[in-house]
């Protein structure tokens, strides 16, 4: 072989060499950084914090509500109203308080005690008794106490027979356009666990 044609195939050779070489790293960087992503997000996932956050008067709501902080091992907070309902109070149809409070759209019962680190959490889960097709309006007095602009808030109600209705959609308006609230569901007096883990398992990914 002519010296100069072996010394075109030698410098082909190395060509390719470089080229390829140079190619790979950069595949490899692409692909790290696609794996980070997918990690990081998943991390973020598991990384949510959940606060489940509770108004119940006889017990029912607060029931499922701690069956749902068990299954996430998430926190739990009970919305206490600073005058509480005595069982007067809460006999419904009677124009007692609770009927009064539920007609009269600026009344805001105030909470006793406060959240002091809210936003720690990232996903709210929101749990009231149905109280004349709405949430108690000591719900909206807890929407308006604190900011949700970036958090998910996923309601649910219990109730006599009412459905969810626009309890939930109702709220909207107390947190910020930038909430994201999930669609919730309601549940009657004889809710087990693992009713309250399949609601979960479904809206939660
Ligand atoms: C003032 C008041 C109004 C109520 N309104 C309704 C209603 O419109 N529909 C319904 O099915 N149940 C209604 N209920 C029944 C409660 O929603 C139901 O008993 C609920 O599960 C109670 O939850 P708790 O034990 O967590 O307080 C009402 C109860 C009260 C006290």
């Amino acid at each position: 072989m002519k010296k100069s044609r072996f010394l075109k195939i030698i410098l082909f050779i190395s060509f390719l060499g470089i080229f390829t070489g140079c190619q790979n790293p950069t595949n490899n960087i692409d692909q790290n950084k696609k794996q980070s992503e997918v990690n990081k997000t998943q991390d973020m996932d598991t990384n949510e914090k959940t606060l489940v956050v509770y108004f119940s008067q006889t017990g029912t709501t607060k029931r499922l509500a701690e069956y749902a902080a068990d299954i996430l091992n998430a926190d739990i907070y009970e919305i206490i109203a600073a005058e509480p309902y005595t069982k007067e109070d809460l006999a419904y149809y009677t124009n007692g308080r609770a009927d009064q409070e539920q007609s009269d759209p600026s009344v805001r019962p105030q909470i006793s005690g406060e959240i002091k680190n809210m936003e720690e959490y990232d996903r709210i889960i929101l749990g009231y008794p149905i109280w004349h097709s709405q949430a108690p309006k000591i719900i909206i007095t807890f929407l308006e106490k604190y900011d949700f602009s970036k958090k998910t808030i996923i309601p649910f109600c219990t109730s006599h027979s009412s459905g969810i209705g626009s309890s939930a959609s109702h709220l909207h308006e107390y947190t910020a356009p930038t909430t994201t609230w999930l669609e919730g569901k309601r549940f009657g007096g004889e809710t087990s666990k693992k009713e309250i883990e399949e609601f979960l398992n479904n809206i939660i990914d």
